[in-house]
């Protein structure tokens, strides 16, 4: 009973992060929508396009207005930075911003200019409000001003520019699935087959014991990759009478809804929810919806199995949150 109420105030506390997601950069711009495109004088500000400077950019301008506040998308350490280099006839604009990202983010970098600075540095956590919106163009006083107003933001993987859209934009990645792995990482190959579970093709993702000072280790939360509802239990084997009570053959299956409709989720090496049982369930995406299993054998992973319309498909982007970008599936 006590573990059942801990698991309630664990599952209101703790969902998965939105790994692959970034979080709104201006005001009320929540879906992170860009100008319009084209815009008045036939520029866009989508990745890879052309600016009113004739320049093809690779970034995004997000819409928003001068003196709107403008938060981190991601979570990092903040620097100060100048879009125009110093240039003194653009001094006006030449303040923005670099986050280096840490915990899920690492790895990555986000630049937004242009942007006044509410401070100049430090460790700031995805959707912290950091400055104000200034207007990209006051040094310029002909057209461009008719253009939406927007802060341009552009986004570095390893140090190389990458296409930040659909982690902008109806981010589609699968979040963040086991409690102890913050980035999904896999073991072995992904979307490789796995005998001790049917031999279908999934991520093998890593999910360790999680050790508290002072407290024996304890069971990973596991969180629901896709939006969906649970049609119930997992049973790998089952005895002549159709029944099993060992301990490492638990599992879950979830149907998806929503954006996730045509979607299936099986995961391995997980003790669903109490609460949950048999019978259908709605669940959000990230919700905790098992431990992982804690037996004699388990191993250090939880395995995921996704098919679409029926069929096994490779989501491995989505998973590794490398790309955010809905799959194109036939469907059948
Ligand atoms: C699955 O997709 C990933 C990423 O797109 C790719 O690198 C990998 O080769 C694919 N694996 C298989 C078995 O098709």
């Amino acid at each position: 009973m006590l573990l059942l109420q801990l698991f309630v105030i664990a599952s209101i506390l703790a969902t998965g992060s939105s790994l692959g997601c970034m979080k709104k950069v201006c005001g009320n711009n929540a879906k992170n929508e860009f100008r319009r495109c084209p815009d008045t004088d036939g520029s866009c500000g989508n990745y890879h396009t052309e600016r009113s400077s004739g320049e093809i950019i690779d970034g995004v301008d997000v819409r928003c207005r001068t003196g709107e506040k403008v938060y981190a998308p991601i979570e990092g350490e903040m620097y100060f930075w100048r879009p125009y280099g110093g240039k003194r006839e653009k001094a006006c604009a030449d303040q923005g911003v670099r986050i280096e990202g840490t915990g899920q983010w690492q790895g990555y970098a986000v630049h937004i200019s242009s942007v006044q600075l509410a401070f100049f540095g430090g460790h700031v956590e995805a959707g912290k409000e950091i400055g104000e919106a200034l207007n990209r163009y006051c040094f310029d006083d002909r057209g461009q001003n008719d253009v939406e107003p927007h802060v341009e933001v552009r986004l570095y993987r390893e140090g190389k520019l990458i296409d930040p859209t659909h982690h902008l934009q109806n981010c589609m990645c699968t979040g963040q699935i086991c409690e102890s792995n913050s980035r999904n990482l896999l073991l072995g190959d992904p979307f490789k087959t796995d005998k001790r579970y049917n031999g279908v093709r999934g991520w093998d993702i890593e999910c360790q014991m999680i050790n508290d000072d002072d407290e024996d280790p304890r069971a990973p939360l596991v969180y629901s990759p896709i939006a969906g509802e649970t049609v119930g239990r997992i049973r790998l084997f089952t005895d002549a009478n159709g029944a099993y009570t060992g301990c490492d053959n638990d599992g879950i299956f979830i149907v998806g809804i929503d954006e996730w409709m045509g979607y299936e989720a099986r995961l391995y090496n997980v003790k669903v929810r109490a609460d949950i049982g048999f019978g259908r369930k709605r669940i959000v995406q990230g919700e905790p919806i098992a431990t992982r299993l804690d037996c004699e054998n388990s191993p250090d992973s939880v395995f995921v199995e996704v098919r679409f319309e029926g069929r096994v498909v490779n989501i491995t982007d989505i998973i590794t949150a490398a790309n955010c970008k809905a799959p194109n599936f036939p469907v059948f």
